[in-house]
């Protein structure tokens, strides 16, 4: 059967990070997957950042040398030389607001050359949304604005940095999403954390069921992050342990997970440096490492898209 008419018309697949913790690499994670897709494998990115403490914004501001106007403002005139404004924000399309905004006020374009870097950057006044935020209105409003404004078609990747608490931004991120990648640190609570997730997925899925009969959510994997293991072999060793024990959890066995082969090791530069990215270094340990955690994202990916490309076929038949 061809594929006219289909209505998979969309190119980018939208991929949450997320866990109900916090400080377990997801914002570092779609980061430098995100960055190495982007330089290493020339795919173009948009990324989200609907985290309202804004870590990812923060690092790619550094990185770029991006301010908002308010914050330009109050530097000194030879550091305004630096820095370039950016006043678009996430805040224009959670503050609830009736018309869909355009992507120029949403989106910034962090390169300027192809393949495309682009962000929606996060806003630390989006704390103050949580309050008063419009309920289904703020929760399908990345969802809408992407599908309305064609976004997916501009892109190969849409990656949404989520904060670990279960509000209207995991549910806004969740129905804009294809697919969610959890990393995981290893701590006696991660499995319960883990567990935790996957009970409010299928919430969000039930409390949504009508949209959710053609909308597909799925885990593609746990990526394992060692965060305060270092290379040290006793720690890895007792690392490795945790990890399995965590696998083999009586809890997690029913779901079925994909757990990355691949973990992502260890790099103490990220505590020192807000802009460090990966790739950007000659570490050739941490870009084999990031390199290789893209080249298993890349493969999962293509598996589960082909995957789901037969499901539809059979229910077109
Ligand atoms: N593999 C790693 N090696 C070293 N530091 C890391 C690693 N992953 C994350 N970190 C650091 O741990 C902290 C939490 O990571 P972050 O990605 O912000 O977690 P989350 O987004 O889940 O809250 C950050 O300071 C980050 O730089
Ligand atoms: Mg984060």
């Amino acid at each position: 059967m061809s594929n006219e008419g289909k209505t998979e018309s969309k190119k980018a697949k939208v991929i949450s990070f997320i866990n109900m913790k916090g400080g377990v690499g997801k914002t570092t994670l779609c980061r430098e997957i995100g960055y190495t897709l982007n330089k290493e494998f020339k795919k173009s990115i948009l990324f989200i950042d609907i985290d309202p403490q804004a870590n990812l914004t923060q690092s790619l501001f550094e990185k770029y040398n991006l301010l908002p106007q308010d914050l330009f403002n109050d530097l000194k005139s030879d550091e305004q030389k630096e820095i370039k404004i950016c006043n678009q924000s996430i805040n224009v399309l959670l503050s609830g607001g009736q018309v869909t905004p355009e992507k120029d006020d949403l989106i910034a374009h962090l390169e300027e050359n192809n393949p495309k870097l682009d962000l929606i950057p996060g806003d630390l006044k989006t704390v103050f949304l949580e309050r008063n935020n419009t309920g289904s209105i703020a929760e399908n409003s990345l969802d809408k604005f992407i599908a309305k404004k064609r976004v997916a078609e501009d892109y190969d990747f849409i990656f949404i940095d989520c904060p670990p608490t279960y509000s209207f931004y995991t549910t806004a991120a969740f129905n804009a999403s294809d697919y969610y990648i959890v990393p995981v640190g290893i701590d006696p609570y991660s499995v319960l954390g883990i567990d935790l997730l996957e009970q409010v997925v299928f919430s969000i899925k039930d409390n949504n069921w009508r949209a959710f009969e053609t909308k597909h959510l799925e885990n593609m994997g746990i990526i394992f992050n060692p965060l305060g293991y270092t290379s040290n072999a006793t720690i890895s060793r007792q690392f490795s342990n945790q990890k399995d024990s965590i696998i083999s959890s009586e809890k997690l066995k029913k779901y079925q997970f994909y757990y990355f082969r691949n973990i992502f090791t260890y790099n103490s530069k990220y505590k020192e440096e807000l802009g460090y990215f990966n790739i950007d270094s000659n570490d050739n340990k941490h870009n084999n490492n990031i390199n290789s955690i893209v080249l298993e994202f890349l493969d999962r990916l293509s598996f589960l898209n082909s995957q789901l490309e037969d499901t539809n076929d059979s229910k077109d038949r």
